[in-house]
């Protein structure tokens, strides 16, 4: 599957906010908190595109001062487990390097054992838990940190995100 990863744009947002509800129905961020993401500089919002600019996948995070923040992440059902979630996230954990983000953190359900198995694989180790953090069902919040090697390479020779990645 070949998917365009690239930021998110404003005509994109009804496509994401359907992605949240079906990905995420009790903890879906609404199209105007989306469209509030779009407008905040700290925000890194990226989308994975199929052929013909159908959106498969998001991710949204916040980076300041160097402290990163996973905020969303989802693929839509039918692009699930060929690695368009890995994908997102390898983009937004390199465009965190570039704004200097010493380290992400994110909180998942417990239960999700997906999201946990592709953090984990993409070095998040898990640090805490927050008893009955999530309702509708109810769940305990794992906390998971992603403390990325500092970088060896000027700042100036990183690229921004963007392009085409076969997966
Ligand atoms: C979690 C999610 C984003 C993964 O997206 P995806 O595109 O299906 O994931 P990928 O195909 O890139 O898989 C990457 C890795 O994640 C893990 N993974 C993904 N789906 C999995 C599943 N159903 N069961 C177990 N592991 C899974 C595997 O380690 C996988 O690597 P592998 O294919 O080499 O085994 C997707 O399942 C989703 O949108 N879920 C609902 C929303 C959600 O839970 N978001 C996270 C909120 S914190």
């Amino acid at each position: 599957m070949s998917v365009t990863i690239a930021p998110a744009v404003a005509e994109q947002l009804g496509e994401i906010a359907a992605i949240e509800c079906a990905a995420l129905p009790a903890e879906a961020w609404s199209k105007q908190q989306l469209a509030n993401a779009l407008c905040d500089q700290q925000q890194l919002f990226l989308v994975a595109c199929a052929g013909g600019g159908t959106v498969v996948g998001h991710i949204l995070c916040r980076v300041v001062c160097g402290d990163g923040e996973l905020l969303s992440l989802a693929v839509s059902p039918a692009a699930r487990r060929r690695g368009v979630g890995r994908a997102l996230l390898q983009a937004a954990q390199k465009e965190a390097l570039r704004r200097d983000c010493t380290a992400m953190g994110l909180e998942v359900r417990a239960q999700n054992r997906a999201a946990i198995a592709l953090y984990r694989d993409q070095g998040f180790i898990p640090v805490g838990r927050r008893r009955g953090f999530y309702r509708a069902p109810i769940d305990d919040a794992l906390v998971m940190l992603w403390q990325p090697p500092r970088p060896t390479q000027d700042r100036s020779e990183r690229t921004a995100v963007g392009g085409e990645i076969e997966i």
